[in-house]
């Protein structure tokens, strides 16, 4: 069902977007994202089933989601990865099925992705160096992802989506590599802000701020505003004589809480109604125990009116409590 969207908040903001974590796991240790001790991975009879997946789907789209993006740990390490999306893709109402991966296995992948119905697809890379891909994600698979961004480029997933999580002294250096890099190719580079979640490392001088991100580009390249969606986590821009595009997702220092049209669901089916807050409701229990759709539309109207206006400070964000970010799905 389309029409009314029923997942408007307290602060009148309006849900349209909802993000799936179909896992926990991931084949990458992204030192951001995982505790160095790693996690463990939740029993696969806790993870919901695809019929679970779909069936939220359904619930979600009948009260005004238009666009969904599975998410993980990795989301392709789920072997019915691609009938999952060919179901989810096709809820009447739907207009945008998108995944974030981090590419590896992408280069065998890509084309049946795009078959399948998948309509956006963004890549997790943080270096174009294999040396320093090694050092940050604890796998030496920098070569599989590249060639997995080209299978990507020619499946026709453009703009390809690139999200690279910006640490100071670690890949910093790479800021202008990147923006090169995409000079000739359909891709949106996006830099992001480190965020803090709990055991990644994080600091207040390992985060870089969009502005001197921005001011490292700007000596270089004039940087061309595009009017974006008021909603998007992303500031985006064009350069002069560039077919690739950046943005900047500033989380950080430039919160965009005020625009948020976000829910998540958790890959063992908990509702967040933020990133950084910690409550979740579990639609995942009241499914299981035979609640009905309306039972479980129940449970996400309370999570959608249980949403704060913002995320706290950062100062706060370091030591609250909080899931990992593998567990969150970004
Ligand atoms: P689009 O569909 O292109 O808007 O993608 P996206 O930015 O929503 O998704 P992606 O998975 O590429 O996430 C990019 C970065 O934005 C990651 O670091 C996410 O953790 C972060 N992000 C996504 N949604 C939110 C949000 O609601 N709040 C905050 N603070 N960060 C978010
Ligand atoms: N800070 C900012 N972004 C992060 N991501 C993962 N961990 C962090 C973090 N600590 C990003 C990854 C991934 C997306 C879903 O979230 O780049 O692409
Ligand atoms: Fe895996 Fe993505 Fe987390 Fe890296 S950022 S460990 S690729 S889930």
């Amino acid at each position: 069902m389309t029409g009314e969207n029923r997942l408007i908040d307290r602060h009148g903001r309006r849900h349209s977007y909802l993000r799936i974590s179909i896992t926990d796991r991931c084949n990458l240790r992204c030192t951001y994202c995982m505790p160095p001790q790693g996690i463990d991975w939740t029993p696969r009879e806790e993870i919901l089933t695809a019929d679970e997946i779909v069936r939220l789907g359904t619930i979600f789209v009948g009260m005004g989601i238009t666009k969904i993006r599975l998410t993980g740990g990795e989301p392709l390490t789920r072997r019915d990865f691609n009938q999952l999306a060919e179901r989810l893709g096709a809820l009447p109402g739907l207009k945008t099925l998108a995944m974030t991966t981090n590419g590896i296995s992408l280069a065998k992948r890509a084309a049946g992705l795009r078959a399948v119905g998948l309509n956006g697809l963004t890549i997790s890379l943080d270096t174009l160096r294999r040396d320093r891909f090694l050092q940050i994600a604890k796998r030496d698979q920098f070569d599989a992802v590249m060639e997995g961004i080209e299978a990507a480029l020619a499946a026709g997933f453009a703009p390809l989506k690139i999200n690279v999580v910006v640490m100071r002294g670690v890949n910093d250096d790479e800021i202008l590599d990147f923006v090169d890099w995409a000079k000739d190719r359909p891709i949106n580079v996006r830099f992001i802000e480190y965020m803090p979640f709990p055991d990644n490392k994080w600091s207040t001088g390992g985060l870089m701020p969009y502005v001197e991100m921005r001011a490292m580009i700007a000596r270089d390249y004039e940087l061309i505003p595009l009017l974006g969606e008021a909603t998007a986590v992303g500031k985006d821009f064009r350069l002069a004589g560039h077919s690739g595009t950046v943005s900047f997702v500033t989380s950080m220092t430039e919160s965009f809480c005020g625009g948020c049209n976000r829910l998540r669901v958790t890959a063992d089916g908990n509702i967040k109604s933020c990133l950084f807050h910690p409550a979740e409701q579990s639609l995942r229990d009241a499914m299981r125990a035979g609640g009905t759709d309306l039972d479980v539309e129940r449970l996400i109207t309370q999570a959608v009116d249980g949403k704060q206006a913002a995320h706290p400070p950062m100062e706060e964000l370091m030591t609250m409590k909080n899931r990992t970010m593998i567990e969150i799905g970004g």
